[in-house]
């Protein structure tokens, strides 16, 4: 299969180098088709429509959620929960199971690598329920700090909620390893599955996770849609985080009651269009399937680990071994700030990161303000990794290194 044709913008930018997927990836040729199929042939809103073109509609949006349960080896029906993507899908689990089941001096165990999506809503309603948030720190490999996990996880730890893959550093997590930590005090387990989901396939029922969280538009769909997987018997506690239309069975003057689940976490008009273009970007993950996405993700890794080596003036964070590593690359120049070596090489059509990447505490960890971040998709060849080494020559004659 020819991946980079798949995706209509190198065809309008052919010389584009992007190398900045773990922000967003570049779209599927299918996930754009089926969002256009949508607008031509059946839009209207869904659920509620007894015409043919809304009854299309609310099908097409539907089935979504048994390409998505495919996709996560999601086991029951109901437990996929479409959302505007994983940073709402992560406030769902934190306002909707956390705030009914945080008591005052319970502890929600995080850790340094976590996206600002995984930590704020946490830190916020810790601080409604009189809760505790705390961090696992990691190695100076990059690689999860496992001991201090152990030690971190007590009686009062309510739920774990990780990254699967560290957006800034790659660094992936052993979750069997959290999984049973949490089990052993009874504590929920939530995964940040945003930049996982790109990179590995996802069993939630071998995982035997609680609630798995990710984005459309970092697997080749679009913005405006995510998903949260959570357990059935678990959303049928939660309240609903979000009040409006859809998410109702009866409203009254004085109450209303609510709509099965998963439609009570999906209040409003959805991003119809948005779901059913992330339902096609789910198939196009699964028809490359995991051995050429290893494949791939192993060749960019490698090379690109063996190009920046060869750079005296680099300095290259996180772990390094596939087994322990996927997707993105964090790294400095000696004495030249991120933005300017990201603008340098933006000034060659190189599109690389440079900043905190929404890992606050990780830059704290690493004794950095930032770095420059490359992140592969794939419709990464060789010939953007070695585009990549040029411009950081570049850098390095522009500031004499
Ligand atoms: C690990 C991780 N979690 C959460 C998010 C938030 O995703 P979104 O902005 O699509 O909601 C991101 C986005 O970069 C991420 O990398």
């Amino acid at each position: 299969m020819n991946l980079r044709a798949r995706f209509p913008i190198f065809k309008t930018h052919p010389k584009l180098v992007y190398l900045d997927s773990a922000s967003t990836s570049q779209r599927v040729d299918s996930s754009m088709k089926a969002e256009q199929d949508y607008y031509l042939n059946s839009n209207a809103n869904v659920h509620r429509g007894l015409y043919p073109m809304a009854e299309a509609a609310t099908e097409k949006y539907e089935s979504v959620r048994e390409i998505a349960r495919k996709f996560l080896h999601a086991g029951k029906d109901g437990e996929v929960v479409f959302t505007r993507g994983a940073t709402e899908s992560l406030n769902i689990v934190a306002l909707g199971w956390g705030r009914k089941f945080l008591k005052k001096g319970d502890e929600v165990l995080l850790t340094v690598l976590e996206h600002h999506s995984n930590l704020v809503p946490w830190q916020i309603v810790a601080k409604e329920k009189g809760a505790r948030v705390k961090f696992c720190p990691i190695l100076s490999t990059g690689n999860l700090d496992y001991k201090a996990l152990e030690k971190l996880v007590t009686k009062k730890t309510k739920i774990i909620s990780v990254t699967g893959l560290s957006n800034t550093l790659g660094t992936l997590i052993d979750l069997p390893v959290v999984v049973r930590l949490a089990r052993k005090v009874g504590a929920k387990i939530c995964v940040d599955a945003a930049q996982l989901v790109a990179h590995m396939s996802v069993d939630v029922q071998k995982l035997d996770v609680d609630f798995l969280a990710f984005s459309g538009h970092k697997i080749y769909g679009p913005t405006g849609a995510g998903v949260l997987y959570a357990k059935r018997e678990i959303l049928e506690t939660m309240d609903p985080w979000l009040g409006g239309g859809d998410m109702i069975r009866e409203v009254s003057e004085e109450f209303s009651t609510w709509n099965d689940i998963p439609w009570k976490f999906e209040a409003g008009t959805p991003s119809v269009a948005q779901v059913i273009g992330m339902g096609a970007a789910m198939e196009f993950m699964m028809e490359v399937g995991k051995n050429t996405l290893m494949k791939h993700d192993r060749e960019m890794q490698e090379y690109t680990f063996k190009k920046l080596n060869e750079l005296s003036f680099v300095e290259v964070y996180g772990p390094k071994g596939f087994d322990q590593h996927r997707g993105s690359i964090s790294f400095n120049v000696k004495g030249v700030h991120p933005h300017d070596v990201a603008a340098i090489l933006g000034d060659q059509g190189v599109c690389v990161r440079a900043g905190h990447h929404c890992t606050m505490p990780l830059m704290k960890a690493l004794c950095q303000v930032s770095t420059v971040r490359v992140s592969f998709g794939l419709y990464n060849t060789a010939k953007d990794v070695e585009a990549l080494s040029k411009g950081l020559k570049k850098v390095a004659k522009i500031f004499e290194l």
